[in-house]
């Protein structure tokens, strides 16, 4: 995740920023620029600069730019405490390998280079290099002149800064080249990983700078200068400013991010090749819906500063989270308000799927702007589908119709996102193309063998890794045949999957689901003008099916209202209201089993939304009792078992939880990680293969205080911030970034309510 980043106090024996010498390592235009800021603005004791060209660094001494000038490296170095390397990209591997060989050890090292995969792997090859004081960081600053004299004390002043510390920066490091950045006048400073910044830069940066330069070569074929410089319009000025930047720079850059830049490349020229092909068509409507889609897209581009959007659009490039996220929750008191949680997890995956394969424009309004969502939307945009970005829940997708994907020109990166790998394998598995869908370390590790098996009865050509896990290799061109198959799990990904196949085979599909799960797809196809058939469990699909593009509306996800569900229910003197929430009896177990339990919920203003009803819930405090919960409520409240532990913890008497194996295989070890951390605070709990036996105390301190990890789960780090209503102490619970995969918002909103709850990004911080 891109993540911005605060400055900390560090009290070590590292450098500090007044005191320090600062000793800049190539003096171009954005060296230059840098020593003259830190010398402006007095941020360091003194300012030393070497260059490659030793006139250069005369040049940088007469303008000011630097105290002093150095003529060899190692004698800079010796003298310094922070390094900033300012040098081309390509000869950054060199200074690095020389730096290794003098003595930098206890120096911190930053740069300012624009890729940054090529350092990390040249600082880690050699042997000598201190990476403890490595800090690798890029200024989103720079000008289309070059060079010392260019150089300007401002450059900086209003930038963003890209930070890549590698997971052996010593944090004294990191705090103080942060702080430099904020110094020298950047508005932002960021944190992203190497390959994740050069991902987004060649896309961002780089394929523009391409772009600007084909440009000008394609303008100096077609019309003279003259004709250019009278008819050329402020469009022709926007375009091309930076094609007058540093060749060589450029040059550097290009090759050293290569790979990414090919991947920036490719999807633009397909793009290209769209508008090339509706011009020569004369295809207006096609015409006017590239550019409507791209103007809309413009639009909406949602400024860094505030963007909520930037950072998730950069995250699914990561698939991992670095930037560690703990919860501190404290003991509160009772909750209350009036709220609405974020649109329907599995609702929103759907609604992008289907308006991609629909014919039309689809609108949808409600959308789950999260992490897993995005996974989806950005995989959909691979296939070649436009999408606008998201706004406040509203995105119109503009479908392709059944057979118009495109082959994506990397692997789709599913994140976390289970429900989205699942289902796309079944919409991929029918087309003309090859695919390959990877995933996150949780999402690496969760079986593909139900979906693949089926579909290779289908006609499906798939590989896996060992055990049916991901990366999932889908080979195109394989035309499928319908099957008969019954699930031998409920599972609304396994019966999603083969629904969206069999719509694209020949032949009918009929599944056979002998306990039900959530009944979304068949829902929202009806909506998309195609109802799937159903005659008791058997549901059956046709062949080679279009769908019309359509307006969805999503409710509130009862998965996440789950949460405050149970808080207000296990809180004294709570009452909250949850309004618009999908109540689709095929999702309601959690009502079932709280009502069986005691709890005091009542659904007000129930309504329809389109094809899912929904209702407001009323939710006041009540005292439970343990039950056995019904096994057939199971796979029906599957999602919201994490939290309903806490409330068979807060229960008078025993709860007994049985045919639930399926939680083994989900984000985490569910079963696993809510007994594990149960009996970490304090309660009794047996765990079995397939559920756990909770012994509630119905006191007011259920839980002690103490330490829990979510194991990067999002709904049992959500789950133990509700327990903590009902804890004697604070609770810390580590690793809650994944908290953004589904409930984007859940710390303010619980807050909002009555909850202590806040956010640290140090794990041992507990005050
Ligand atoms: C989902 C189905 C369920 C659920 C998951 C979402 C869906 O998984 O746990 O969070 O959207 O289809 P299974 O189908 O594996 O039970």
């Amino acid at each position: 995740m891109l993540t911005a980043v605060r400055t900390e106090n560090q009290s070590s024996d590292w450098p500090a920023l007044p005191h320090a010498s600062l000793f800049v390592i190539g003096l171009g235009l954005m060296g230059a620029s840098l020593a003259a800021a830190a010398r402006a603005r007095n941020i360091c004791r003194e300012v030393t600069g070497w260059d490659a060209d030793q006139a250069v660094v005369s040049q940088a001494l007469a303008l000011g730019h630097i105290d002093r000038g150095i003529d060899s490296l190692s004698a800079g170095v010796q003298q310094a405490d922070v390094l900033v390397l300012a040098v081309p990209v390509l000869a950054l591997a060199d200074i690095i390998g020389q730096l290794g060989t003098l003595d930098s050890a206890g120096k911190i090292i930053t740069d300012l280079g624009s890729c940054k995969e090529i350092l990390e792997t040249a600082a880690r090859q050699d042997g000598g290099f201190p990476l403890a004081g490595f800090v690798p960081g890029h200024p989103l600053a720079g000008s289309e002149k070059s060079g010392c004299t260019a150089a300007s004390a401002a450059l900086y002043e209003g930038c963003r800064v890209i930070l890549s510390p590698l997971p052996e920066t010593a944090p004294p490091a990191r705090a103080l080249v942060l702080s430099l950045w904020e110094k020298l006048g950047a508005v932002q400073v960021l944190e992203m990983p190497a390959v994740n910044h050069d991902q987004v830069l060649a896309f961002t940066s780089h394929l523009p700078h391409v772009l600007a330069f084909c440009m000008m070569l394609a303008l100096d074929k077609d019309a003279t200068p003259d004709e250019v410089w009278c008819c050329g319009a402020g469009a022709l000025d926007d375009l091309t400013r930076v094609a007058a930047s540093s060749p060589v720079m450029w040059h550097d850059i290009l090759v050293s991010n290569r790979e990414a830049v090919l991947a920036a490349v490719d999807s633009f020229s397909r793009e290209f090749d769209f508008f090339r092909r509706a011009i020569a068509a004369g295809d207006s409507q096609a015409l006017l819906r590239l550019m409507g889609r791209a103007s809309d897209l413009r639009r909406h581009l949602s400024k860094p500063s505030d963007s909520k959007t930037f950072n998730q659009c950069v995250s699914r490039t990561r698939g991992t989270h670095s930037t560690m996220v703990h919860y501190k929750a404290s003991p509160a008191g009772a909750l209350a308000g009036k709220i609405r949680v974020p649109g329907d997890k599995s609702i929103s995956h759907r609604a992008l799927i289907l308006g991609a394969l629909a014919e039309g424009e689809s609108c949808i309004d409600g959308l789950l702007e999260s992490e897993d969502v995005y996974s989806t939307l950005h995989a959909l945009r691979n296939l070649g589908v436009s999408i606008t970005e998201p706004d406040q829940g509203s995105v119109k997708v503009d479908g392709l119709g059944a057979g118009g994907l495109k082959p994506p020109c990397a692997p789709l990166d599913m994140g976390n996102a289970g429900t989205a790998m699942r289902l796309l394998i079944g919409v991929l598995a029918a087309q003309g193309f090859d695919a390959t869908l990877t995933g996150d370390a949780s999402l690496s590790s969760r079986p593909m063998g139900r979906v693949v098996d089926p579909l290779r009865q289908m006609g499906a050509h798939i590989e896996t890794a060992a055990r049916d896990l991901p990366p999932v290799r889908i080979q195109g061109g394989h035309s499928l045949q319908g099957i008969d198959y019954t699930l031998p799990i409920p599972s609304a990904q396994v019966k999603s999957c083969l629904l969206l196949a069999g719509l694209q085979a020949r032949g009918r599909t009929r599944i056979m689901e002998p306990v039900r799960s959530r009944n979304h797809t068949e829902l929202m196809l009806a909506s998309f003008g195609y109802n799937p058939e159903r005659a008791d469990s058997v549901l059956e699909v046709g062949e080679h099916v279009r769908l019309k593009a359509t307006r969805i509306s999503i409710p509130s996800d009862l998965s996440s209202a789950a949460f405050f569900l149970v808080a207000a229910t296990i809180a004294p003197g709570s009452e909250l209201v949850i309004e618009g929430v999908g109540v689709n009896p095929s999702r309601t177990g959690v009502l079932d089993i709280l009502q069986l339990m005691g709890a005091d919920i009542v659904l007000e203003n129930t309504r329809q939304m389109g094809c899912e009803p929904v209702a407001d819930l009323r939710v006041r405090a009540t005292r439970l009792k343990g039950i056995k919960i019904p096994e057939r409520l199971v796979p029906l409240a599957i999602d919201e078992l994490p939290v309903l532990c806490i409330a068979a913890a807060c229960a008078e008497g025993e709860t007994v939880l049985t045919g639930a194996a399926e939680l083994r295989v989900k984000e985490s070890d569910r079963l696993d990680a809510m007994g594990s951390g149960l009996r970490m605070l304090g309660v009794s709990v047996e765990m079995r293969q397939d559920g756990l036996r909770i012994q509630g105390e119905p006191g007011r301190h259920v839980f002690s205080g103490g330490t829990v990890d979510s194991r990067g789960d999002h709904r049992i780090a959500m789950a133990f911030a509700v327990a903590s209503l009902r804890a004697r102490d604070r609770l810390r619970i580590l690793n809650c970034a994944c908290v953004a995969t589904s409930f984007p918002g859940f710390v303010e909103l619980a807050c909002s309510t009555g909850f202590d709850l806040d956010t640290t990004d140090d794990s041992n911080d507990c005050e």
